[in-house]
């Protein structure tokens, strides 16, 4: 095979994903291993969207429907928006995808942080625009210097409010701040895939920052349903933006990008309040839990606005990551990201946290890590 790769896509890192469950138990020889490495919902998904999936398998030789109408519909009663303000994607992912293609050209530039998610440099390196990263300052995107870095040919800024992995979120106020500076010909995307975690007192408001994007750059909030309402295995998120930039972001999307399941899982997701309630509170409980239990082995825990959150384990983060493993619990080591002595930990059920906080203490015995606090 002679293929001509373009030097962009060679040089693409793949995105490393989460080790699965049944890889690792045949790997290393255990049973029910408990995966908390990817900010899933712990608590399964709404029972009303796997009524609706099955309600629908005896349709699975229509196609979809591309306008999504039912799922925009809903969507933009329950927020305020016009459904021509909203478009759904295979996954929030997606939606990046439709971004970057839509307005950045070879060349332009995007302005990311770094750690922050993976998935916008990969993205914009396969269109051939050039990624400025950033270093985060104290855990948090540095929005005085991503201002600093805004040149004629920035098209887009990734913001993920909150940050994976930090788990951290800008004040409303400085958001405001930063937003009333950039550029008009920018727009700046605030990724919100976890905002259904973040307390209310630090949500900013997203409908009039939206609305009223007269005379400053445009802004688009990014939402999934794989956290908050359980659904990251069928693929399904959304985007908020003006009814133009949505415009164009139609212009690129395939007709059929959102499947005939996830588009009915996730309409009656969207109108499960119990089972959304439950998963808020089982997180907030089991955030708290962990982060008691654990700060009191000596190790630091980050605080954190998601479903997720950092803990400095005082030792080498990928060692304690092979070494859960063997206890069948599956982590994130941050090394890769620049934090070697920090993991990163999803909340589970109760019974999942417990089972992590005895393999993490038999963990840091083996390996004699001695965590001190900071
Ligand atoms: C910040 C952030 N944005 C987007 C996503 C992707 O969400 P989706 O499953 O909707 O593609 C994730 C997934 O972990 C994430 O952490």
């Amino acid at each position: 095979m002679k293929v001509k790769v373009p030097e962009n896509v060679k040089s693409i890192v793949p995105y490393p994903p989460g080790k699965p469950m049944d890889e690792l138990e045949r790997e290393y020889g255990v049973t029910n291993a408990i995966k908390l490495a990817s900010n899933e919902n712990a608590w399964g998904a709404s029972p009303k969207a796997i009524d609706a999936i099955r309600d629908t398998l005896a349709e699975l030789h229509r196609y979809p429907d591309g306008s999504n109408f039912y799922l925009v519909q809903a969507i933009a009663k329950k927020l305020g928006f016009s459904p021509d303000e909203v478009v759904i994607g295979n996954g929030s992912d997606e939606i990046i995808e439709f971004l970057v293609k839509a307005f950045v050209q070879t060349g332009d530039e995007v302005i990311t942080s770094h750690p922050s998610f993976l998935m916008y440099q990969k993205v914009v390196q396969v269109r051939g625009g050039v990624n400025k990263v950033l270093p985060l300052k104290e855990m948090s995107h540095d929005l005085d210097q991503i201002l600093e870095t805004i040149t004629d040919r920035t098209r887009l800024i990734f913001l993920d409010n909150p940050n994976n992995p930090t788990a951290t979120v800008i004040k409303p106020v400085d958001l405001y701040a930063f937003l009333s500076t950039v550029p008009e010909h920018v727009i700046v995307v605030l990724d919100e895939a976890y905002i259904d975690f973040v307390d209310y007192d630090l949500q900013v408001d997203i409908y009039s920052l939206i609305k009223n994007s007269k005379d400053r750059c445009g802004v688009v909030s990014l939402r999934t349903f794989s956290k908050a309402y359980g659904l990251a295995g069928i693929r399904v998120g959304y985007g908020l933006m003006s009814a133009e930039v949505a415009g164009y972001l139609h212009r690129v999307r395939s007709p059929f990008n959102v499947n005939k399941l996830a588009q009915v899982a996730a309409l009656a997701a969207l109108q499960d309040v119990d089972f959304y309630k439950k998963t808020l509170q089982g997180t907030a409980e089991g955030m708290e839990w962990l982060q008691e239990v654990i700060q009191s082995s000596g190790c630091f825990c980050y605080p954190s606005q998601t479903n997720f959150f950092l803990v400095d384990v005082g030792g080498d983060a990928t060692a304690l990551y092979e070494a859960m493993l063997y206890k069948g619990v599956i982590i994130r080591s941050m090394k890769a990201y620049g934090y070697s002595n920090v993991i990163r930990i999803t909340v589970g059920t109760m019974e999942e946290n417990k089972r992590l906080v005895l393999a993490l203490a038999d963990c840091l015995h083996e390996l004699s890590y001695e965590p001190g606090r900071k």
